[in-house]
């Protein structure tokens, strides 16, 4: 039946009296409060069929403020994908399959776009003492000693930005190449970074910032690192993403504009939630911080590296760990079984709850004073702490000792290098 057959006239009277009675197919979107999403069924961190990606959570966001609930129809995201799904009518009721795509690149041809509502960028993702902790920047591979450089895996999604930056590099010849859109459903990007980054199979991978970030966030041992590529004049590693609408359906695209103007903090939180690499409008990488509602731009870390030496202040929160807490935490400050590995937990903890935590936090544990005899009659205290095997040992307060007090700033600096890897747990090398 046509859509002219539809339309006869009893039926128009009809239509006009009873909005609820217009075929479906030429209704409005929403007209019946169903958000009418198309997306991939298994392609984390953007969407999967339980409705687990951030797309899917997003979609979620928008159709609350709306008032809507949503609906999928799944299809896997490769070629034909547009055609199969926003453009795509059901068999049954002519109704188009969905109304709304939530991620296409701004530039996209195949639909219209709205305002893009992030930007993100290509990253590199490596596991954590492997030999590769220097890396901070991508262009830090690039200064590894050439004998370990040539050794190393790279895997790469063929025709991605980081093929054209490895041959650039002329380092495509140790490249594993990945393709983006295999035959099986069951195989999704993700897996590049989960399985086989994880193994060892390869060294490096190279993958869509938020593919990496994901998988980096979700790794068991929280031991991936992901360094996102910056903006760059002659490799484009960052895209703005949208989301699609029908040509020509200009009001449906105001809405969904309007519905994610309107959201933009809940939309940032979640983003951040997955891990996605943000790029802001000054063109700088946003760090993405666990479990925060808005992402935080990066500061700089609080201590300075010049050749393998450490500034000044640095050095001497090592020592004055060494002196007070290495007898706990370990002389690298990896923990002990009196007290836990102190890595992980300062690499996630900020300055000021670092000095709160140590300085005052656990004063009621232990009497103010019993631990801040000075010299020996300090010592002999603190292994009497340590020797009382029955019970926990307590984490000391820090807030009336003079010696470590007026370092509790160098004591962060040193912790934090070792936490970011930047220093090993030997005696580091001053810079004078
Ligand atoms: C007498 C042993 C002992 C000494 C000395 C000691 N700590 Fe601790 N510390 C502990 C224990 C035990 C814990 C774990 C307490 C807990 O889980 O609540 C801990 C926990 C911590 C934490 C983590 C707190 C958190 O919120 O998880 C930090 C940070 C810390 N210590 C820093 C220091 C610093 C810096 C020094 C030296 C100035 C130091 N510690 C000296 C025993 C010690």
């Amino acid at each position: 039946m046509t859509r002219i057959g539809r339309l006869g006239s009893a039926a128009w009277l009809l239509a006009a009296l009873l909005p609820f009675l217009i075929p479906p197919a030429l209704s409005a979107e929403g007209g019946d409060k169903v958000l009418r999403v198309c997306a991939d069924p298994n392609n984390l961190p953007l969407s999967n069929r339980k409705q687990e990606g951030y797309e899917n959570k997003i979609a979620e966001v928008l159709a609350q403020d709306l008032g809507w609930k949503v609906e999928y129809s799944w299809f896997p995201q490769r070629m034909g994908f547009i055609r199969n799904t926003l453009r795509a009518r059901d068999a049954t009721d002519e109704r188009y399959k969905c109304d709304l795509v939530m991620g296409v690149p701004v530039g996209f041809e195949l639909a219209a776009t709205t305002k893009p509502y992030y930007r993100s960028t290509y990253a590199l993702a490596y596991v954590k003492g492997r030999g590769l902790d220097s890396i901070k920047a991508p262009e830090d591979l690039l200064k590894l000693p050439p004998e370990k450089l040539s050794k190393l895996k790279f895997g790469v999604f063929s025709q991605t930005p980081p093929v054209d930056w490895l041959l650039g590099n002329s380092l495509f010849d140790q490249a594993v190449s990945y393709q983006r859109q295999s035959g099986d459903p069951e195989q999704y990007p993700g897996e590049i970074v989960e399985k086989d980054l994880t193994a060892g199979k390869i060294d490096v991978a190279f993958a869509w910032g938020p593919i990496a970030g994901y998988f980096a966030k979700m790794s068991p041992g929280g031991n991936i690192v992901v360094v996102p590529f910056k903006p760059d004049p002659t490799i484009k590693f960052d895209y703005s993403i949208a989301m699609g609408v029908r040509y020509g359906e200009k009001d449906w695209k105001d809405t969904v504009e309007q519905a994610v103007d309107r959201n933009r903090g809940k939309i940032q939180g979640i983003l951040a939630d997955y891990g996605v690499p943000l790029i802001d409008a000054q063109d700088k990488i946003v760090q993405v911080t666990t479990g925060t509602a808005l992402a935080v731009p990066s500061k700089p870390p609080p201590y300075q590296i010049t050749d393998g030496k450490i500034d000044m202040g640095t050095y001497a929160g090592w020592r004055i760990f060494q002196n007070n807490c290495a007898k706990c935490h370990g002389a690298g400050a990896e923990g002990t079984q009196l007290a836990p590995n102190l890595l992980p937990i300062v690499k996630d903890m900020s300055e000021t709850r670092f000095v709160g935590t140590v300085l005052r936090r656990y004063r009621q544990i232990t009497p103010a004073g019993e631990l801040y005899a000075s010299g020996g009659a300090r010592e002999a205290l603190l292994d009497e702490v340590l020797s009382r095997k029955q019970g926990e040992i307590p984490m000391p307060a820090w807030d009336g000792d003079p010696n470590v007090k007026p370092h509790i700033l160098d004591l962060y600096g040193y912790l934090r290098a070792r936490a970011d890897g930047a220093l090993d747990d030997r005696r580091p090398e001053v810079l004078r």
